[in-house]
């Protein structure tokens, strides 16, 4: 059942391109617009809607992160995003016109099924993205979006993931459509560009080679710290925690914009530090003060690995190594950025003789608080 694969891990890894097509199949019209009828939530309440939650746990908390981002931008209503186990226990504000969304690829969960029960009794309409048919977070929302990476047998959430990504896109996107706000232009161009994902997504799995050789290379690192900016950030986030819990080696994300503020001090000779860079179209303004980062780190002494889109030339002198993924809306760069990423923690994992599919301490579901 791994298809020849080593681990369940590489296996869907390899499946993104599917999963992602998978997810968007049938919710892109014709017509070019977006429709999400089996979401269930009449278009009026989401006319009304004047705040989004997002909830999630772990690695679904990532996609909630950058889902942040989207729904911001296209739609222009607040969303906040915060682990469900820290909502649970707080006091959170919610009401009628509040939209909460769980992001879960298990839907069992306990403490985002939790807090979503905890935004239903506080009256909030809850939509729940979720890969588990019929599992108890999809059964007891309002609404259901979901994902189909199909089942996900690997600990380490991959294809899931980046499902869960398509997923946050289509609802920002399905808002911002059916509130018509002034980015109406770019959301017809980003519905389109979305629906090219699969390919770009494969053609990173195309280009792994270089990604599994550093990674062998630096099985006896001790630490690897992860930087990114804007949706770059939950993506060094994803890289760190996989990492983590693959390799079980020390490794930490960070905003970039954070690391004059206390984690310059972690750069000694030969720290390998991942960078994500944004594109230079879009806000050029990050990917100056990403690549003057980049510059900073290395003056210390860092190994910087450089991820970066096809064509940015100005990364080229600070790279120690250049990992290259195609150029895409800038929202929409973290379904190619996340890729290498994962692959470089299974690889690292592999090099240092762990069981990548069954990581040691976890579970698939955690079903327990
Ligand atoms: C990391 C990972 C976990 C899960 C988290 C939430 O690779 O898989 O961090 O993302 O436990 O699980 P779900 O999405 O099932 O609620």
């Amino acid at each position: 059942e791994k298809d020849g694969y080593d681990y369940f891990m590489l296996k869907e890894i390899a499946e993104q391109p599917k999963a992602v097509a998978d997810t968007l199949l049938g919710r892109i019209g014709t017509d070019g617009r977006l429709h999400l009828d089996e979401v269930r939530i009449p278009d009026q309440v989401l006319r009304e809607v004047d705040k989004v939650v997002i909830i999630a746990c772990g690695t679904s908390f990532h996609a909630a992160m950058i889902a942040k981002y989207a729904i911001e931008h296209w739609t222009r209503v607040p969303c906040e995003v915060e682990l469900a186990s820290e909502f649970r226990y707080r006091d959170p504000i919610l009401d009628k016109q509040s939209l909460v969304v769980t992001i879960s690829q298990s839907g069992e969960t306990m403490d985002t099924l939790m807090a979503q029960r905890h935004a239903r009794e506080q009256g909030a309409k809850v939509l729940a993205i979720c890969n588990t048919n019929g599992s108890t977070m999809p059964r007891e929302a309002d609404a259901v979006l979901y994902t189909h990476a199909g089942p996900e047998v690997a600990v380490a959430s991959t294809k899931a993931f980046l499902t869960q990504l398509v997923a946050c896109y289509l609802v920002a996107l399905y808002l911002g459509q059916v509130r018509g706000t002034k980015w109406g232009d770019e959301i017809t161009e980003v519905i389109e560009q979305l629906a090219a994902m699969p390919e770009q997504v494969e053609k990173v799995l195309d280009t792994m080679e270089p990604v599994r050789e550093l990674a062998h290379s630096l099985k006896d690192a001790n630490s690897v710290l992860f930087l990114g900016r804007h949706v770059g950030f939950p993506v060094a986030l994803e890289g760190a925690l996989k990492l983590k819990e693959l390799a079980y080696m020390h490794a930490e994300g960070f905003a970039a914009g954070e690391l004059k503020h206390g984690p310059i001090a972690l750069i000694e000779e030969g720290l390998p530090v991942v960078v994500v860079v944004p594109s230079p179209r879009g806000r050029s303004v990050l990917h100056d003060k990403i690549v003057s980062n980049i510059q900073e780190v290395r003056a210390r002494g860092a190994r910087t690995i450089v991820i970066a889109e096809e064509g940015d030339t100005a990364v080229e002198p600070y790279a120690d190594h250049l990992i290259r993924i195609p150029a895409t809306p800038v929202l929409l760069q973290p379904l190619v950025a996340t890729v290498p990423l994962q692959v470089f923690a299974c690889e690292l994992a592999t090099a240092k003789g762990h069981e990548v599919d069954q990581p040691r301490n976890l579970a698939k579901s955690v079903t327990v608080e």
